[in-house]
Protein backbone atom coordinates (compact mmCIF):
# COMPACT_ATOMS: atom_id res chain seq x y z
CA UNK A 1 0.00 0.00 0.00
CA UNK A 2 1.35 3.37 -1.06
CA UNK A 3 2.27 5.99 2.13
CA UNK A 4 -1.26 8.18 1.25
CA UNK A 5 -3.32 5.44 -0.13
CA UNK A 6 -7.08 7.26 -0.37
CA UNK A 7 -6.15 10.48 1.58
CA UNK A 8 -7.76 13.70 -0.28
CA UNK A 9 -5.28 16.02 -0.72
CA UNK A 10 -6.45 19.51 -1.64
CA UNK A 11 -3.80 21.60 -3.54
CA UNK A 12 -4.55 25.39 -4.46
CA UNK A 13 -2.68 26.88 -7.60
CA UNK A 14 -2.20 23.73 -8.71
CA UNK A 15 -2.45 24.64 -12.43
CA UNK A 16 1.70 24.99 -12.48
CA UNK A 17 4.92 24.84 -10.47
CA UNK A 18 5.35 23.28 -7.47
CA UNK A 19 1.19 23.08 -7.21
CA UNK A 20 1.12 20.67 -10.18
CA UNK A 21 4.56 18.78 -9.02
CA UNK A 22 2.93 18.21 -5.61
CA UNK A 23 -0.39 16.99 -7.44
CA UNK A 24 1.94 14.38 -9.53
CA UNK A 25 4.12 13.57 -6.16
CA UNK A 26 0.87 12.58 -4.50
CA UNK A 27 -0.74 10.84 -7.07
CA UNK A 28 2.08 8.38 -7.47
CA UNK A 29 1.95 8.03 -3.53
CA UNK A 30 -2.18 6.77 -4.31
CA UNK A 31 -3.89 9.78 -2.91
CA UNK A 32 -7.32 11.36 -4.56
CA UNK A 33 -6.74 15.27 -5.68
CA UNK A 34 -8.53 18.27 -5.38
CA UNK A 35 -6.79 20.84 -7.92
CA UNK A 36 -8.01 24.14 -7.97
CA UNK A 37 -6.66 27.36 -9.81
CA UNK A 38 -7.89 30.01 -12.08
CA UNK A 39 -6.56 28.56 -15.20
CA UNK A 40 -8.48 25.46 -15.62
CA UNK A 41 -7.41 24.04 -19.03
CA UNK A 42 -4.23 23.82 -17.54
CA UNK A 43 -5.55 22.08 -14.70
CA UNK A 44 -7.68 19.53 -17.08
CA UNK A 45 -4.38 18.67 -18.88
CA UNK A 46 -2.35 18.09 -15.39
CA UNK A 47 -5.18 15.76 -14.12
CA UNK A 48 -5.36 14.29 -17.56
CA UNK A 49 -1.89 13.48 -17.31
CA UNK A 50 -2.40 11.64 -13.43
CA UNK A 51 -5.30 9.89 -13.85
CA UNK A 52 -7.64 10.23 -17.30
CA UNK A 53 -10.88 8.47 -15.86
CA UNK A 54 -11.50 10.98 -13.70
CA UNK A 55 -12.01 8.86 -10.65
CA UNK A 56 -9.13 9.87 -8.48
CA UNK A 57 -8.79 13.62 -9.64
CA UNK A 58 -11.21 16.60 -9.29
CA UNK A 59 -10.27 19.69 -10.74
CA UNK A 60 -12.20 23.06 -10.11
CA UNK A 61 -11.64 26.99 -11.01
CA UNK A 62 -11.20 28.65 -8.09
CA UNK A 63 -9.54 31.76 -7.37
CA UNK A 64 -8.58 32.35 -3.72
CA UNK A 65 -9.01 35.93 -3.78
CA UNK A 66 -12.74 35.47 -4.38
CA UNK A 67 -14.42 34.91 -1.25
CA UNK A 68 -16.73 31.54 -1.01
CA UNK A 69 -14.86 29.92 -3.86
CA UNK A 70 -12.75 28.08 -1.93
CA UNK A 71 -15.63 26.75 0.09
CA UNK A 72 -17.67 25.52 -2.93
CA UNK A 73 -14.60 23.55 -4.15
CA UNK A 74 -14.44 21.41 -0.92
CA UNK A 75 -18.39 20.88 -0.85
CA UNK A 76 -17.97 18.97 -4.49
CA UNK A 77 -14.66 17.64 -3.16
CA UNK A 78 -16.79 16.40 0.08
CA UNK A 79 -19.39 14.84 -2.45
CA UNK A 80 -16.80 12.84 -4.48
CA UNK A 81 -14.09 12.20 -2.03
CA UNK A 82 -15.26 12.25 1.45
CA UNK A 83 -13.59 14.84 3.79
CA UNK A 84 -10.00 16.20 3.15
CA UNK A 85 -7.14 15.06 4.91
CA UNK A 86 -4.28 17.46 3.57
CA UNK A 87 -4.95 20.79 3.02
CA UNK A 88 -2.01 22.82 1.15
CA UNK A 89 -2.28 26.53 0.60
CA UNK A 90 0.02 27.26 -2.38
CA UNK A 91 -1.24 29.75 -4.51
CA UNK A 92 0.89 32.78 -4.65
CA UNK A 93 2.83 35.40 -6.83
CA UNK A 94 5.05 38.26 -6.19
CA UNK A 95 4.69 41.67 -6.61
CA UNK A 96 8.06 43.59 -7.24
CA UNK A 97 8.98 47.22 -6.46
CA UNK A 98 9.88 49.97 -4.16
CA UNK A 99 7.71 51.45 -1.79
CA UNK A 100 7.40 54.54 -3.65
CA UNK A 101 7.05 52.75 -6.86
CA UNK A 102 4.07 51.12 -5.23
CA UNK A 103 0.43 51.97 -4.38
CA UNK A 104 -1.49 50.94 -1.25
CA UNK A 105 -3.47 48.95 -3.88
CA UNK A 106 -0.37 47.01 -4.89
CA UNK A 107 0.43 45.75 -1.46
CA UNK A 108 -3.16 44.56 -0.78
CA UNK A 109 -3.16 42.67 -4.20
CA UNK A 110 -0.16 40.92 -3.55
CA UNK A 111 -1.56 40.57 0.46
CA UNK A 112 -5.23 39.13 -1.17
CA UNK A 113 -3.39 36.26 -2.40
CA UNK A 114 -0.90 35.48 -0.64
CA UNK A 115 -2.11 36.04 2.65
CA UNK A 116 -5.99 36.29 2.59
CA UNK A 117 -5.93 33.51 0.04
CA UNK A 118 -4.14 31.51 2.29
CA UNK A 119 -7.12 32.08 5.35
CA UNK A 120 -10.03 31.27 3.04
CA UNK A 121 -8.47 28.00 2.23
CA UNK A 122 -7.44 27.40 6.17
CA UNK A 123 -11.23 28.44 6.91
CA UNK A 124 -13.05 26.41 4.10
CA UNK A 125 -11.04 23.30 5.06
CA UNK A 126 -10.75 23.01 8.73
CA UNK A 127 -13.88 21.28 9.48
CA UNK A 128 -12.56 18.53 7.84
CA UNK A 129 -8.99 18.91 9.07
CA UNK A 130 -10.14 18.48 12.51
CA UNK A 131 -12.31 15.56 11.65
CA UNK A 132 -9.50 13.28 9.84
CA UNK A 133 -6.76 14.92 12.46
CA UNK A 134 -5.47 15.92 9.01
CA UNK A 135 -2.22 18.29 8.12
CA UNK A 136 -2.57 21.83 7.07
CA UNK A 137 0.49 22.79 4.88
CA UNK A 138 1.21 26.38 3.79
CA UNK A 139 3.79 26.86 0.75
CA UNK A 140 5.75 30.01 1.83
CA UNK A 141 8.83 30.97 1.14
CA UNK A 142 12.74 31.36 2.17
CA UNK A 143 11.52 34.91 1.96
CA UNK A 144 9.51 34.56 5.28
CA UNK A 145 12.78 35.07 7.03
CA UNK A 146 14.40 37.55 4.40
CA UNK A 147 13.47 41.37 3.30
CA UNK A 148 15.37 42.63 0.05
CA UNK A 149 14.95 45.98 -1.09
CA UNK A 150 12.45 45.85 -4.10
CA UNK A 151 10.57 42.96 -2.38
CA UNK A 152 8.57 44.22 0.50
CA UNK A 153 4.83 43.24 -0.98
CA UNK A 154 5.93 39.43 -1.76
CA UNK A 155 8.94 39.36 1.95
CA UNK A 156 5.58 40.87 3.63
CA UNK A 157 3.59 38.37 3.01
CA UNK A 158 5.14 35.77 3.82
CA UNK A 159 6.86 37.24 6.68
CA UNK A 160 2.95 36.93 7.84
CA UNK A 161 2.91 33.24 6.87
CA UNK A 162 5.36 32.78 9.63
CA UNK A 163 4.10 34.08 12.13
CA UNK A 164 0.31 32.47 11.00
CA UNK A 165 1.87 29.24 10.83
CA UNK A 166 3.38 29.48 14.14
CA UNK A 167 -0.06 30.41 15.86
CA UNK A 168 -2.10 27.76 14.33
CA UNK A 169 0.43 25.30 14.92
CA UNK A 170 -0.39 25.45 18.48
CA UNK A 171 -3.78 25.89 18.49
CA UNK A 172 -4.64 22.96 16.23
CA UNK A 173 -2.52 20.88 18.30
CA UNK A 174 -4.97 19.87 20.48
CA UNK A 175 -6.90 18.71 17.35
CA UNK A 176 -4.61 16.45 16.23
CA UNK A 177 -3.71 18.91 13.12
CA UNK A 178 0.00 19.45 12.36
CA UNK A 179 1.03 22.88 10.37
CA UNK A 180 3.80 22.89 8.16
CA UNK A 181 5.39 26.26 7.11
CA UNK A 182 6.88 25.17 3.70
CA UNK A 183 10.27 27.49 2.55
CA UNK A 184 11.62 27.11 -0.36
CA UNK A 185 14.25 28.23 -2.37
CA UNK A 186 14.77 29.32 -5.64
CA UNK A 187 12.49 27.29 -8.15
CA UNK A 188 12.66 26.39 -11.65
CA UNK A 189 8.65 27.87 -12.37
CA UNK A 190 6.35 30.39 -13.59
CA UNK A 191 6.72 32.53 -10.72
CA UNK A 192 9.31 34.99 -11.69
CA UNK A 193 7.45 35.47 -15.32
CA UNK A 194 4.53 37.09 -13.86
CA UNK A 195 4.25 40.61 -14.05
CA UNK A 196 2.92 43.41 -11.60
CA UNK A 197 -0.79 43.07 -12.73
CA UNK A 198 -0.13 38.98 -12.19
CA UNK A 199 -0.16 38.16 -16.00
CA UNK A 200 2.12 35.22 -16.80
CA UNK A 201 4.68 35.95 -19.64
CA UNK A 202 5.71 33.44 -21.37
CA UNK A 203 8.45 35.51 -23.25
CA UNK A 204 10.13 36.56 -20.55
CA UNK A 205 13.14 34.78 -18.72
CA UNK A 206 13.72 33.88 -15.42
CA UNK A 207 16.36 36.09 -13.61
CA UNK A 208 17.36 33.71 -11.24
CA UNK A 209 20.60 31.70 -11.54
CA UNK A 210 20.01 27.91 -13.04
CA UNK A 211 22.52 26.70 -10.30
CA UNK A 212 20.58 28.10 -7.94
CA UNK A 213 16.93 26.28 -9.52
CA UNK A 214 15.25 23.25 -8.27
CA UNK A 215 12.96 21.69 -10.02
CA UNK A 216 9.54 21.62 -9.33
CA UNK A 217 9.79 17.70 -9.15
CA UNK A 218 13.07 17.84 -6.78
CA UNK A 219 11.16 20.38 -4.31
CA UNK A 220 7.45 18.59 -4.33
CA UNK A 221 9.12 15.25 -3.24
CA UNK A 222 11.09 17.28 -0.70
CA UNK A 223 7.66 18.89 0.91
CA UNK A 224 6.01 15.29 0.65
CA UNK A 225 8.35 14.09 3.14
CA UNK A 226 8.42 17.21 5.11
CA UNK A 227 3.65 16.46 5.16
CA UNK A 228 4.29 12.62 6.32
CA UNK A 229 6.43 13.46 9.06
CA UNK A 230 3.87 16.66 9.82
CA UNK A 231 7.46 18.46 10.09
CA UNK A 232 6.78 21.84 11.44
CA UNK A 233 9.26 23.92 9.25
CA UNK A 234 11.04 22.77 6.03
CA UNK A 235 13.39 25.21 4.99
CA UNK A 236 14.43 23.84 1.06
CA UNK A 237 18.38 24.30 -0.41
CA UNK A 238 21.52 24.59 1.11
CA UNK A 239 21.70 28.48 0.65
CA UNK A 240 18.11 28.94 1.60
CA UNK A 241 19.01 27.05 5.35
CA UNK A 242 22.18 29.25 5.36
CA UNK A 243 20.07 32.59 4.81
CA UNK A 244 17.89 31.41 7.31
CA UNK A 245 20.71 30.51 9.66
CA UNK A 246 21.86 33.79 9.23
CA UNK A 247 18.87 35.92 9.54
CA UNK A 248 17.97 33.98 13.06
CA UNK A 249 21.71 34.29 14.59
CA UNK A 250 23.50 36.86 13.07
CA UNK A 251 21.14 39.69 11.26
CA UNK A 252 23.56 42.35 11.23
CA UNK A 253 26.10 39.79 8.90
CA UNK A 254 22.99 39.68 6.77
CA UNK A 255 21.95 43.20 6.94
CA UNK A 256 25.67 43.92 5.60
CA UNK A 257 26.07 41.42 2.92
CA UNK A 258 22.61 43.16 1.58
CA UNK A 259 24.22 46.38 1.51
CA UNK A 260 27.69 45.75 0.83
CA UNK A 261 26.98 44.03 -2.61
CA UNK A 262 23.56 46.32 -2.91
CA UNK A 263 21.54 43.08 -3.37
CA UNK A 264 18.10 44.57 -4.36
CA UNK A 265 15.02 43.08 -6.35
CA UNK A 266 14.06 44.73 -9.49
CA UNK A 267 10.40 45.63 -9.99
CA UNK A 268 9.16 43.57 -13.06
CA UNK A 269 7.55 45.61 -16.18
CA UNK A 270 4.28 45.50 -16.84
N1 LIG B 1 9.27 29.17 -7.52
C1 LIG B 1 9.98 29.69 -6.53
O1 LIG B 1 11.17 30.04 -6.71
C2 LIG B 1 9.35 29.85 -5.17
C3 LIG B 1 10.19 30.11 -4.09
C4 LIG B 1 9.63 30.26 -2.82
C5 LIG B 1 8.27 30.14 -2.65
N2 LIG B 1 7.46 29.89 -3.71
C6 LIG B 1 6.01 29.79 -3.46
O2 LIG B 1 5.50 28.60 -4.02
C7 LIG B 1 4.11 28.77 -4.34
C8 LIG B 1 3.85 28.26 -5.75
O3 LIG B 1 4.57 29.07 -6.66
P1 LIG B 1 5.24 28.52 -7.98
O4 LIG B 1 6.68 28.82 -7.90
O5 LIG B 1 4.81 27.14 -8.28
O6 LIG B 1 4.64 29.57 -9.02
P2 LIG B 1 3.82 29.42 -10.37
O7 LIG B 1 4.45 28.42 -11.26
O8 LIG B 1 3.66 30.81 -10.87
O9 LIG B 1 2.42 28.84 -9.87
C9 LIG B 1 1.56 29.61 -9.08
C10 LIG B 1 0.24 28.91 -8.98
O10 LIG B 1 -0.63 29.74 -8.16
C11 LIG B 1 -1.86 29.87 -8.84
N3 LIG B 1 -2.52 31.11 -8.47
C12 LIG B 1 -2.03 32.38 -8.52
N4 LIG B 1 -2.96 33.26 -8.13
C13 LIG B 1 -4.07 32.53 -7.80
C14 LIG B 1 -5.36 32.85 -7.34
N5 LIG B 1 -5.74 34.11 -7.13
N6 LIG B 1 -6.25 31.86 -7.12
C15 LIG B 1 -5.89 30.57 -7.33
N7 LIG B 1 -4.68 30.19 -7.78
C16 LIG B 1 -3.79 31.17 -8.01
C17 LIG B 1 -1.54 29.78 -10.31
O11 LIG B 1 -2.66 29.28 -11.04
P3 LIG B 1 -3.67 30.11 -11.96
O12 LIG B 1 -2.89 31.22 -12.58
O13 LIG B 1 -4.16 29.09 -12.92
O14 LIG B 1 -4.72 30.57 -11.01
C18 LIG B 1 -0.44 28.73 -10.31
O15 LIG B 1 -1.00 27.44 -10.36
C19 LIG B 1 3.81 30.26 -4.15
O16 LIG B 1 3.15 30.47 -2.94
C20 LIG B 1 5.20 30.90 -4.13
O17 LIG B 1 5.23 32.10 -3.40
C21 LIG B 1 7.97 29.73 -4.97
Amino acid sequence: MSKFDSRVVLITGASAGIGAALAREFASEGANLVLLARRIEQLKAIADTIDPTGKRVLCLTCDVTQNGEVEKAVEFARTKFGNIDIAIANAGWSLKGNLEELSLSDYRRQWETNVFGVLRTIYATLADLKTTKGRLVIISSVKSYLAFPGDSPYSTSKFALRALCLSLSKELAPYGVSVTHVCPGYVATEIRRVDNRGVFQPDWSDPASPKLLKTPEQTAKEIVKAIDRRQTEQVLTLYGKLAVLMQRHFPWLLSWIISRWEIKVVAKKN
